[in-house]
């Protein structure tokens, strides 16, 4: 035998000395769950550890978090049935707690990489990522919104506004409302190819965002497609998306792969929450080893291409990461 692949698995030093791929705190994206209560805590059943927080314990989160190295952060807001109406209305509102939070998140922390979410679900008496007109999702009147909500985030000095709404043209809208209002900083990281998938389910929870009828397809991507990924990257490319996002992660690793062998632009990859529940809840009741099979799961997405990846696993992540090295 002339190759003996087994040679270079021989010992840890020699399997660290050929690793391929690396996952490091910094790659992470931690995703927040914004309450309006200043100090109130809440954990989301059906996400063990994950909790939806006030702005005071939030703040505090971070700055954890950024002493573990982890650098970025996606904020979702869980806004009050009472406030939300057809038009997202509060989603636009200059007052609203959401853009509050975001402005003093990066008061408080300038040197970290803030993200918002841009669409109407959160705000939205119908639970739909777009405005509803007669059972119907009206892509373009939904423009018109997340320009507006778009701009009233980036007043806020966050880094990247974060289009999860699938509508055709968001990005091409919302880059030339930025550019005409002065927002030339202000990037787009683009939920590109964000697909039908029933992995959503706990964050819906956690927002209380559940589509009140019919699902998501329409203007989510059918999970049978990977070409159709590429023909919405091209958009998102043309349009000035400055990062592209696939979303899940776990059902969609070819997806990330193809992404990142088409494109220049740097590639994030949504580890969702139903992906984190699966993992969680296995671990917790003995089943799988829960650390064994995170720290692969993170590998993997990353070694399929993903520069970045959003998960709920980053904190406790980092953590284990940080002891391992000291
Ligand atoms: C909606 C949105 C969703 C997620 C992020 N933004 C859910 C949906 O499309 O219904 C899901 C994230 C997760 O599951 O962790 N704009």
């Amino acid at each position: 035998m002339l190759k003996r692949p087994r040679r270079n698995r021989k010992s840890q030093s020699i399997r660290n000395l050929v690793q391929e791929t690396i996952v490091l705190p910094e790659h992470l994206i931690y995703p927040l769950f914004l309450l309006e209560q200043f100090n109130e805590k809440i954990e989301i059943a059906s996400m063990p550890g994950i909790y939806r927080l006030g702005l005071n314990p939030i703040l505090q989160e971070i700055e954890i978090c950024m002493n573990l190295g982890i650098q970025s952060f996606i904020i979702f807001p869980v806004v009050d049935e009472m406030k939300k109406d057809q038009l997202a209305s509060y989603g636009i509102n200059k007052n609203n707690f959401y853009l509050n939070a975001l402005k003093e998140i990066k008061q408080k922390f300038p040197e970290c990489c803030l993200i918002t979410d841009v669409a109407m679900d959160p705000y939205s008496s119908d639970g739909h990522d777009g405005y509803v007109e007669n059972g119907k999702i009206l892509n373009d009147k939904t423009l018109e919104i997340l320009v507006e909500m778009a701009l009233v985030q980036a007043e806020t000095g966050v880094d990247y506004i974060g289009p999860s709404d699938m509508m055709d043209g968001r990005v091409l809208a919302i880059r030339q409302a930025l550019d005409s209002n002065g927002f030339y900083e202000t990037g787009i990281l683009s939920y590109t190819a964000k697909y039908a998938s029933g992995f959503y389910g706990p964050f819906r929870d956690a927002l209380d965002s559940a589509p009140k009828f019919g699902d998501k397809k329409t203007y989510q991507m059918n999970p049978a497609n990977a070409n159709e990924a590429l023909l919405e990257m091209e958009l998102d490319i043309s349009e000035g998306a400055d990062i592209l996002m696939v979303k899940p992660a776990l059902s969609y690793l070819d997806i990330i792969y193809r992404l990142k062998s088409h494109s220049y632009l740097p590639i994030a990859a949504y580890n969702v929450s139903g992906e984190y529940a699966m993992i969680k809840s296995a671990g917790l009741k003995g089943w799988i080893d829960e650390i064994k099979v995170r720290d692969e799961v993170l590998l993997s997405i990353k070694r399929a291409g993903a520069d970045m990846i959003l998960s709920y696993f980053a904190k406790e992540w980092a953590s284990d990461f940080k002891n391992k090295k000291s």
